[in-house]
This record gives C-alpha cells, structure tokens and sequence, in this order.
C-alpha cells in the first residue's frame, strides 16, 4: 500500500481531502507523517482527531534551508515514505528532499500553471482579470511551481469575485484533483515523459473541465 508523507504550514483543507478519501476507502494508501513548519497549523490538529503521526520541524533550528530539508527527507525515509504531498507548504522545496524522493512529490497550486505560480496565485488571476483560472496538481522540480503538470481544473472567475470567493470556488475542486492526482499514482497510473505526464488509461479520468458563465456586461 502506498504510504504518504504530508507537508503543511496551515489549515490543512488538501489535507482533509486526502484523509477522507482514504477513510471512505477511495484511495488505497496510507499517511505515515503530517510534518509542519508551523507549531500552529491548523492542520496538526486534524492529523490529531485522525491518529496521524505528527512531528513540528523549527527551520529556524537549521543553519542552512538545505538541512531542514535534510531533516524533512530524513524523517520522510525512515518511516518508508513512498510520495510526499506538499499541502500549503509555503516553501520552496530544496536539493536534499528532491534528491532523497525524484519524481515523489506532488504540490497543488490555486492556479493554472505556467500562470500565476508563486504566493497569491487566485488574487494575480484576479488582478490580470482573466476570465477564467484554476488549479494544477504537478510535480515538484525544485523550481517555482514549475514541475510536470499531473492533472488541472478550470473555473469561473465572475465579474464579482473577490479573492475570497475565488479562492473557495478553487479549492472545492483542489479538494477533487488532489486525491485524484495520489490515486492515479497509487494505481501506477502516471508515467513522467520530460515535461509531461501520461496519464495510463486516460479514460476512467474525470474531466474537470468547467464552461465560464457569460458575463452579462459583455454581452
Ligand atoms: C491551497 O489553496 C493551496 O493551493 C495553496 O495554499 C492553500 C492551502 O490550503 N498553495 C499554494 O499557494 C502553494 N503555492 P489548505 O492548507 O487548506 O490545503
């Protein structure tokens, strides 16, 4: 059975996510660690109420973001982690855990990379005023939200929106392609070709894909 690490630095939504398709026996895969930069994430507290492991890593015990890190893939390793999901890690993931898990992480970003990548992606969506944004799961690459792109959901953005009611309206379907991203992974689904990833009996996968509403001032 694939057995997960998970990195959060908050709320832990992604996290939920993927604990309740596991528990509603939709993703046949087990966490072994919640790992957290932030003593108080919200999300320590679901790993508690679910009987996860959890373990708070201070980055300001390390000298250098390289041994943090280290430490990170270490714990990772030696609980048999075999994918790690990064879920609101507000880092950029160094040499030591890329090196330590190639081809074994996975983040989820509230847009439709290449665009938008970095902090605040759902209020760059709206201050560029595209009409329509997203969300991407992908590979991690040690880039800026740069990896092969795993699986993307389009969505609405509405001449009202705020960042707040985009940012929902993403993260409903965050909610749905990141479990979906980790089980086509634990079915041995997803084979990396350079920048792409092919999806093995493409099919069985849902379509995401969403029509935007016509605004009425452009008619
Ligand atoms: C999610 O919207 C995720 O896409 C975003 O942080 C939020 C975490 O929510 N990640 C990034 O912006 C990474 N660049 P969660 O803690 O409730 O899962």
């Amino acid at each position: 059975m694939l057995k997960i690490g998970v990195l959060a630095s908050g709320r832990g939504s992604n996290f939920q996510a993927i604990i309740d398709e596991i528990e509603n026996k939709n993703l046949k895969a087990s966490i072994e660690i919640l790992i957290t930069d932030n003593p108080s994430a919200f999300a320590i507290e679901r790993a508690e109420r679910h009987n996860i492991n959890h373990m708070f890593i201070n980055p300001e015990d390390f000298a250098a973001k390289d041994e943090f890190f280290k430490k990170i893939a270490d714990e990772l390793k030696s609980r048999g982690v075999d994918l790690v999901i990064l879920a609101g890690f507000m880092r950029i993931v160094r040499k030591p855990l890329i090196d330590a898990f190639p081809d074994r992480i996975m983040n989820i970003h509230p847009a439709l990379l290449p665009a938008f990548p970095g902090m605040h992606g759902q209020r760059q969506a709206l201050d560029y005023g595209v009409k329509i944004s997203g969300c991407t799961v992908h590979f991690v690459d040690g880039g800026m939200d740069t990896g092969p792109v795993i699986i993307q959901a389009a969505v609405p953005v509405t001449s009202d929106d705020t960042e707040d009611t985009l940012s929902e309206r993403i993260l409903s379907f965050e909610h749905k392609i990141y479990p979906e991203a980790v089980r086509l992974f634990s079915e041995g689904r997803l084979e990396i070709k350079g920048r792409k990833v092919v999806i093995k009996n493409h099919s069985a996968v849902i379509s995401n894909i969403v029509n935007p509403p016509i605004d009425e001032t452009d008619a």
